[in-house]
């Protein structure tokens, strides 16, 4: 495993994204979504640094099994208990590889007609992305790689890493 983003740098990158959401939020009370399990740790991070009102749900997909390549085959393994109609909603990801989860989630959502939709992704492989829309908030722009750490796994371990490693 090598050492590939240091804790040092996640925070610094951490606060400074909760700064443009602080900025481009004010006055608004948005809903940050969540994508279950991978982005546990970056939300909660993410949400300490937020200071305007805000509230959270969590959803839940499967597509990778224990393989480290996208199947492609997304199942919904917890749904959203939120009403999406008129809010401001924040997708939270920790990392976008193919794009197929986010660009399922991002479906989903819209819709239920929410008043915006944006995305905030700590690590983006955008050479592997094939996306149709923007991602709004990117942390780290990163090559085709597996990482691990800050709740990123390879068959669920490895979440509990402070810094993020590459396999
Ligand atoms: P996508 O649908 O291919 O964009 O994959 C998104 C999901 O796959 C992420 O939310 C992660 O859970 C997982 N994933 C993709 N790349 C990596 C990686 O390099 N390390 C760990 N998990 C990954
Ligand atoms: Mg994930």
């Amino acid at each position: 495993m090598k050492p590939f983003i240091r804790e040092s740098s996640i925070k610094d990158k951490v606060k400074e994204l909760a700064q443009r959401l602080n900025r481009d939020y004010e006055g608004k009370t948005p809903i940050f979504i969540g994508i279950l399990n991978g982005s546990f740790i970056f939300l909660s991070d993410l949400i300490r640094e937020i200071n305007v009102d805000c509230e959270i749900d969590f959803m839940k997909l499967s597509s990778y099994g224990d393989n480290q390549i996208s199947s492609g085959n997304i199942k919904i393994l917890k749904e959203l208990n939120c009403q999406i109609e008129g809010r401001d909603i924040i997708l939270v990801e920790d990392i976008i590889d193919s794009g197929l989860s986010i660009k399922y989630m991002r479906t989903l959502v819209e819709k239920e007609n929410p008043k915006s939709l944006k995305i905030v992704a700590l690590l983006f492989k955008k050479n592997v992305s094939n996306l149709d829309f923007e991602i709004d908030y990117v942390g780290f722009e990163i090559e085709n790689e597996f990482v691990v750490g800050y709740g990123l796994d390879h068959a669920q371990k490895y979440r509990n890493l402070k810094g993020i490693y590459v396999l």
